[in-house]
């Protein structure tokens, strides 16, 4: 695709305005360094286990980003997507919009036992996963970014409220997406830059083969969004079998560079080469459209606004101060004393 030369200068000027407002980001009640004193090697710890786990499986960093992302926009960034279900309480976990299909617990869990066997009760499951979010996209090829940090830990975990006005669908059009961020406090432009996650990972069937074999409710039909060989690729993949939960066939969300975080995904928006609706959909809106070619346009916009709309959706309904508990395992409310 040829870029504009204008289209190239305003990028840059953007990326010096986003990546000044990352350095000296107001954080709200957040603060990077946080752990300073209190637990110097938290951050290390947390980069060294995420490290390790990429190592063994690339797929893992996208887990931990979408962990981030559905951590936030349920009860806000206080690390309820962690806890596991117990008999009288099915948690956000075990969702359909987490299970089967979120990866990385362990990792989470893994780190934060390192991270409690140096400075025990001090650093949250909350703060672990948004550093263990930052660091997967920059071992993936995002840039690094500060983390303000000082989240507590909630002791509420709902799988009900998961899907209820918080976590959206990969149905929902570009006006349920925009109202869906907006709930968070989060912009039409946080929206699209945050879609951009998509970059890396992967998609089970289930999420899109209505568009394959059922397109808006007519048997047989494909959604005429999708490139037509693309479509075809997709149904040699994704037989209409797979159109069930626990089917474990998946795609890779970018099918260009499907482990690198770059700025392909938009590439992929204006290509019709993508499997989820809510992707496509961003082309429906004159304003988010227009986003999507912004970032297809300079890989370095995108990431720097990443890591700054990353910052900000960390900063969503947080708990700070004596609100909620610092878990002693994520996986788990702390017993009363
Ligand atoms: C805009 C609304 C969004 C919708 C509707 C959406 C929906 C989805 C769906 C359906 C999947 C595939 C899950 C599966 O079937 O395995 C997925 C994967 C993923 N999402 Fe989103 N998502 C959205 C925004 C985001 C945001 C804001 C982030 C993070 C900043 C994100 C990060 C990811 C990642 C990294 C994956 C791949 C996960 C893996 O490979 O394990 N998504 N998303
Ligand atoms: C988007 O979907 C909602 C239902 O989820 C519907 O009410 C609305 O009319 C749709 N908007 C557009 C522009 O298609
Ligand atoms: C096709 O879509 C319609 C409307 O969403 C739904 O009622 C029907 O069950 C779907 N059929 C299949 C085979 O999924």
């Amino acid at each position: 695709m040829k870029k504009s030369p204008w289209l190239v200068v305003f990028a840059w000027v953007v990326v010096v305005a986003a990546a000044a407002v990352v350095g000296a980001s107001p954080a709200g009640k957040l603060k990077v360094g946080f752990y300073q004193h209190s637990c110097p090697q938290a951050e290390e710890i947390v980069r060294n286990a995420v490290r390790r786990a990429v190592a063994r499986d690339a797929g893992l960093a996208a887990g931990l980003i979408r962990m981030h992302f559905h951590d936030c926009f349920v009860r806000g960034c206080d690390g309820s997507i962690l806890i596991n279900s117990t008999p009288g309480n099915k948690a956000e976990k075990d969702s359909v919009a987490n299970n089967p299909s979120m990866r990385g617990f362990d990792v989470v869990d893994d780190a934060k036992a390192v991270v409690e066997a140096h400075c025990p009760r001090t650093v949250s499951c909350a703060d672990v996963l948004a550093f263990a979010a930052r660091d997967a996209a920059y071992l993936a090829g995002g840039i690094e970014y500060p983390v303000p940090s000082g989240r507590r830990d909630g002791r509420v975990s709902l799988s009900d409220e998961v899907l209820v006005n918080n976590v959206p669908g990969p149905t929902f059009n570009v006006s349920d997406l925009i109202e869906s961020f907006a709930r968070k406090g989060l912009t039409a432009d946080d929206m699209v830059t945050l879609s951009g996650a998509h970059t890396i990972g992967r998609s089970h069937c289930s999420s899109f083969t209505q568009r394959l074999y059922n397109f808006s409710g007519e048997a047989g039909r494909t959604d005429p969004a999708i490139d037509p060989a693309y479509a075809e690729q997709l149904k040699y993949r994704c037989p209409p079998a797979t159109d069930d939960q626990n089917d474990p066939t998946t795609v890779p969300l970018d099918p260009v560079t499907p482990t690198a975080f770059d700025n392909q995904y938009y590439k992929n928006v204006l290509a019709h080469k993508v499997v989820l609706h809510s992707d496509q959909t961003l082309l429906d809106n004159p304003w988010t459209a227009g986003l999507v070619k912004f970032h297809s346009a300079v890989d370095k916009v995108f990431k720097v606004k990443f890591a700054a709309a990353m910052v900000k959706m960390g900063n969503v309904e947080v708990l700070t101060g004596d609100e909620g508990e610092i878990r002693e395992k994520c996986f788990a409310v702390n017993k009363p004393y």
